[in-house]
């Protein structure tokens, strides 16, 4: 279902070089598999596709019934990182590009919040709201996370004022640790309805759990085809081989990395659709490689658009980057460009070829050129951009990122450093329990 592809490559490494870091990574393919790594209690997410049960499916499906039956239009769910992105990235892939213009009512609306501390955002969010029936998921894996409890307790507020406690018990779902944090707390005293995050599945790697499939079930799509992808991807992942993708990605990223300074991947995309998909893997490789000093900085680029934006750069500036193409094989819509008598944009000699076509000719012709101007090119292909290839798509990332952060040599399933800010920030809002930190950050901003 994924192919890697990494011909674009060729012409940058020396091939010796290449078996030895395949050698590395399948060292690493042993440490992950073995559970033998460090942060090897988080490993929860490997199994998730063949263990989630049609039952739980259904679950999340009854969930988003009951709400039409009350004639929800709107959920709002609330979550950050890896509680967000995930759900957010499923849901933009598999859209119709214009479905809220078009008021397709097939589910209800899902928006986000939680994700930013934006007070022009919440209330704009309450404006909405207060046009709409309203349900609410809240996720926090923690419970304490400080953008999501903000958040909640506005639109806490909103849906206890506008349908009464009792009815408010019956629009709220948690999305949380199974005894612990505030979040947990609040659901038992309230009555909601909760489910588990598992404690052995980091945040970044949440997606098949509740944390992602019940926003996405919300919004009408089809859970049992994502999770279907995700089950073929792992069995297949699970063979050791220098061919198995995961492998290859990893090796080919080490290799650039560590032996030719290439210290900045760029995922490309050339389907908008795929604008979430990209945010989703920075976080999932930022997060698990990105410490003790090392790993490559994701980045990503939305094409053909950013061609005109940061083409330049790639085409021409530091040579510090390599590219991996997320490639469609084929387009879900079919359009085709018509001829026109008058041809005053001379484009008479495309009449009849569909604008898919165009696109990979300018993936392709982009490919060449980047690869002239010295950046290295991989791809990572999938046949269509649908429920089951979008969950083949995420599990192949996931578990190429556990190989590829053991090849770098760090733990891939800690986030040490995304505590600093935190505690900067509870200084300034002088957070009880902060008095100490509040004088000290005082001191440095005077
Ligand atoms: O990957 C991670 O663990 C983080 O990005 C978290 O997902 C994010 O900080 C949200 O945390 P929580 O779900 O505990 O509110």
């Amino acid at each position: 279902m994924i192919r890697v592809e990494t011909k674009g490559c060729e012409s940058f490494v020396d091939s010796a070089k290449y078996e030895a870091y395949v050698a590395k990574a399948l060292d690493a393919f042993d440490v992950l598999k073995d559970e033998t790594g460090a942060g090897n209690d988080f490993l929860g997410w490997k199994k998730l596709p063949r263990q989630i049960t049609d039952r739980e499916l259904s679950e999340y499906e009854a969930i988003r019934d009951k709400w039409a039956r009350k004639g929800v239009d709107l959920v709002i769910a609330i979550g950050i990182g890896g509680s967000y992105l995930g759900a957010k990235c499923v849901m933009e892939a598999l859209s119709h590009n214009f479905a809220k213009q078009l008021k397709r009512k097939d589910a209800a609306e899902v928006v986000f919040a939680g994700n930013n501390l934006s007070e022009e955002y919440l209330a704009e969010l309450m404006d909405l709201a207060a046009e709409r029936n309203v349900a609410c998921i809240v996720i926090s894996k923690s419970g304490t996370t400080t953008e999501p409890a903000v958040a909640f307790r506005i639109v806490k507020q909103f849906i206890e004022e506008r349908y009464g406690k009792t009815d408010a018990t019956q629009r709220i779902v948690a999305i949380t640790d199974a005894k612990k944090g505030a979040l947990k707390t609040l659901s038992n005293q309230e009555g909601y309805k909760t489910f588990v995050v598992p404690d052995n599945v980091g945040g970044r790697f949440s997606v098949l759990t509740p944390v992602g499939l019940l926003p996405i079930a919300a919004a009408g799509m089809d859970i049992n085809a994502l999770v279907e992808g995700a089950r073929k991807a792992e069995s297949s992942l699970a063979v050791k081989s220098a061919e198995n993708p995961a492998v290859v990605y990893a090796a080919m990223r080490n290799l650039l990395f560590s032996e030719y300074g290439k210290t900045t991947e760029i995922l490309v995309n050339y389907n908008p659709k795929l604008t979430y998909v990209a945010e989703w893997w920075k976080q999932l490789y930022g997060e698990s490689e990105g410490k003790d000093g090392t790993g490559i900085f994701p980045a990503s680029v939305n094409n053909t658009a950013d061609l005109h934006s940061m083409g330049q750069f790639i085409q021409e500036g530091t040579r510090i980057l390599f590219e991996t193409v997320l490639h469609v094989e084929k387009a879900r819509r079919s359009m085709v460009i018509g001829p026109d008598p008058q041809n005053l944009d001379q484009l008479n000699f495309l009449a009849g070829k569909h604008v898919e076509h165009c696109n990979h000719m300018a993936e392709l012709g982009t490919r060449l050129a980047h690869i002239d101007g010295g950046v290295p090119q991989m791809t990572v292909s999938i046949e269509t951009l649908d429920a089951q290839h979008l969950g083949a798509l995420l599990y192949f990332f996931e578990f190429a990122c556990g190989i590829s952060a053991y090849t770098l040599g760090v733990n891939p399933f800690n986030q040490p450093g995304v505590e600093a800010y935190k505690k900067n920030m509870f200084a300034l809002l002088e957070k009880p329990g902060y008095e100490e930190a509040t004088r000290a950050i005082r001191a440095r901003i005077q």
